[in-house]
């Protein structure tokens, strides 16, 4: 087994834990307890949840014992769907994070007598694959506590705070343009999902796309044009949703005199104009985009203008080159509590020429979530498989709350067109 993946997967490992209870820990167990919102977990379910994963994939598919029996239906998403949660005999807090430790110390204890190397017999081991796996998971669960810390009352004071992300360094172009030609889309990197392989040429007509995601003040234009009330932006099923879901705004965005406010982690604030926007589900940044007369981009196109270098003709790893995402980069890992103003981070260019392709927001695309040629699922179909078809879209990039384990440009997130509690937005683009 090579010593730097061995130390590496610990430190990713340590890393991931200690970020998922650091969020927790402003917070007294009856909140950590209560299902704020029927769309979140209850924060202990997935306290104990990332624990038992770890206890299914690090643990006991490597050959080992189950650290506590008994817990996998009271923490199996597919068993349990998140508005029962609450009601399900939970581990209280101090049990939750002890079973969290014990499992980490059984994974520790196995991971010791692994062969991580790229030849060995099980194929989970291989580049430490299965390892990556529970670290994303972990981070994508900690970017899912905020989400739900997001929808906790007001009333209750629960608010968090952060240092403020750096202001614009520059103004970005309107669009940028994107010849026509073939692109290597995906990845065939061992420690990638699924879902992101394998790589495969992509030819796409010419196109512009936004140089960066729609900011607020260019969303407010369309609120304020009455752009809710005009049947002939919104598609057929977005235009009944909008009704049933009485949607005028963005979610967390309230009337402030002439103004608008918005509501972030506790604190009620001006709306930035500068600022991507937030929480507008995938039906709202269609009719937005129709609405400017112009389309969301495909997934394709989102990541041929992050990802493409004509220069060489083949895909960057990430949008500015191969290097990892260092601070000056991308607005990623919870450093901010939000995204930074557009023109922000123009050392996280990309190629092209899109700026913040990378973290701020996830950002909704036209595409549903389907599978990429010779797709195989890996190690299990409910990872991903089981979502594949027009129910759910693709989302790209990452956002603030991203870790950038999980923040590289060919992972591909899905979700419902209804949601708006996560962290999206969207560009847009056009044909050329
Ligand atoms: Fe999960």
């Amino acid at each position: 087994m090579s010593e730097a993946v061995h130390d590496e997967v610990v430190a990713a490992l340590t890393t991931s834990r200690r970020r998922f209870l650091s969020i927790l820990e402003p917070f007294d167990e009856p909140v950590l307890r209560r299902q704020h919102d029927l769309l979140m977990s209850p924060l202990l379910w997935d306290l104990a949840h990332v624990a038992n994963y770890e206890d299914l994939w690090l643990v006991r598919a490597l050959g080992d014992a189950p650290t506590r029996e008994g817990l996998d239906d009271l923490y199996d998403a597919f068993k349990q769907p998140r508005r029962v949660r609450e009601a399900l005999p939970l581990l209280g807090l101090s049990e939750a994070v002890a079973y969290g430790r014990a499992v980490r110390a059984r994974a520790l204890d196995r991971l010791e007598r692994s062969d991580l190397g790229p030849d060995g017999p099980d194929p989970l081991l291989r580049h430490a694959f299965v390892h990556h796996m529970v670290v994303q998971h972990e981070h994508q669960h900690a970017e899912t506590l905020l989400a739900a810390i997001q929808l906790l009352p007001v009333e209750e004071g629960h608010v968090l705070t952060s240092s403020p992300p750096p202001g614009a360094q520059l103004v970005p172009p309107a669009e940028v343009f994107v010849p026509a030609g073939s692109f290597a889309m995906g990845t065939d990197d061992p420690g990638a999902l699924d879902n992101e392989r394998p790589v495969h040429d992509v030819h796409l007509p010419a196109y512009w796309i936004d140089a960066v995601p729609v900011t607020n003040g260019q969303y407010r234009a369309f609120v304020e044009s009455g752009g809710y009330d005009q049947a002939q932006w919104w598609s057929d099923s977005g235009w009944v949703w909008r009704h049933e879901a009485h949607l005028d705004a963005p979610q967390f965005w309230s009337r402030d005199g002439d103004g608008w406010a918005r509501l972030r982690f506790g604190t009620v604030e001006p709306l930035p104009d500068d600022e991507p926007v937030q929480h507008v589900c995938w039906y709202e940044a269609d009719a937005y985009a129709r609405w400017a007369g112009r389309r969301l981009p495909t997934e394709a196109e989102w990541e041929k203008a992050a990802r493409f270098d004509s220069a060489t003709g083949a895909s960057r790893r990430w949008p500015w080159g191969d290097g990892e995402p260092t601070p000056a980069h991308a607005n990623l890992d919870q450093r901010h509590l939000g995204p930074a103003p557009v023109g922000a981070y123009p050392a996280g260019v990309s190629a092209l020429g899109c700026h913040q392709m990378v973290g701020d927001v996830w950002e909704w695309t036209a595409s549903d979530f389907v599978a990429y040629p010779s797709f195989a699922w890996f190690p299990y179909a409910e990872y991903s498989a089981v979502f594949f078809g027009a129910d759910h879209k693709v989302l790209r990039g990452g956002s603030w709350a991203t870790h950038n384990t999980v923040g590289r440009p060919t992972f591909r997130n899905w979700d419902l067109p209804i949601r708006r509690q996560i962290f999206a937005g969207f560009r847009t683009a056009r044909d050329a």
